[in-house]
């Protein structure tokens, strides 16, 4: 089995459908859900699920990225796992931490990468006049969101959308690309999934049409 630890920062929907899916045959379990805000929603959530929190509260360490990130990896190293899963977590690491995971830690981000990397994705597919949106689950290297492409999902850009809207419609689709690809990750298998926009059929039927594909 292997342990996976999440990253969180606020109401944590990513990481609810991450726990969810690590049941049964899946190969890996959650491990720790760790949080640098205290008050993120997420680490209830985590709690109710049974699955253990901690908390590296990053403003005590202001100024010091180094001492904040050497936190981190104490808990981390704790909980020993063998894959982290950012799941909205709202800090930039240094590339001297995410070469300690380097091929082991995974992130998602709300734009269809390389496009908008940073904050305000879906405000910039709006300004931009992009007619799709979409999310990116990659590798975490030593550059903001950037690092090998492990699955993307589409959505449509409706007329009339907001960035709240659009956020919506790429978060449902968030909750499908995540989990799809941990368990593959999880099993070994880095090839890239990339769900059919606007599919709504169950993820383990996505997974297997996944693997037909690329067979
Ligand atoms: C998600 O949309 C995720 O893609 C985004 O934050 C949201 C977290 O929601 N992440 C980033 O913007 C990372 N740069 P959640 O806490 O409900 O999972």
């Amino acid at each position: 089995m292997k342990r996976v630890a999440i990253l969180i920062s606020g109401g944590g929907s990513n990481m609810v459908t991450l726990v969810r899916s690590m049941t049964g045959d899946h190969p890996a379990r959650p491990v720790l859900v760790l949080s640098n805000r205290p008050e993120a929603r997420g680490l209830e959530r985590a709690s109710e699920m049974g699955v253990p929190t901690a908390v590296v509260d990053h403003r005590p360490f202001k100024g010091d990225r180094a001492a904040f990130e050497a936190a981190l990896q104490a808990e981390l190293v704790k909980a020993a796992p063998d894959i982290i899963c950012l799941a909205g977590f709202m800090r930039i690491l240094t590339g001297e931490f995410t070469s300690k995971w380097e091929g082991r830690m995974l992130n998602i981000h709300p734009s269809l990468l390389p496009k908008y990397r940073g904050l305000h994705t879906h405000q910039r597919a709006l300004d931009a006049g992009d007619t799709e949106a979409g999310c990116t689950v990659h590798e975490v290297t030593a550059d903001l969101d950037d690092g090998p492409i492990l699955g993307q999902a589409r959505v449509p850009v409706l007329s009339g959308d907001t960035p709240e809207t659009l956020a919506a419609r790429v978060l449902e689709q968030e909750h499908k690309l995540y989990p799809a690809v941990l368990e593959r990750f999880a099993r070994g298998d880095g090839t890239p999934v990339y769900l059919p926009s606007g599919d709504a059929s169950p993820i383990k039927a996505e997974l297997s049409e996944q693997t037909k594909n690329n067979a």
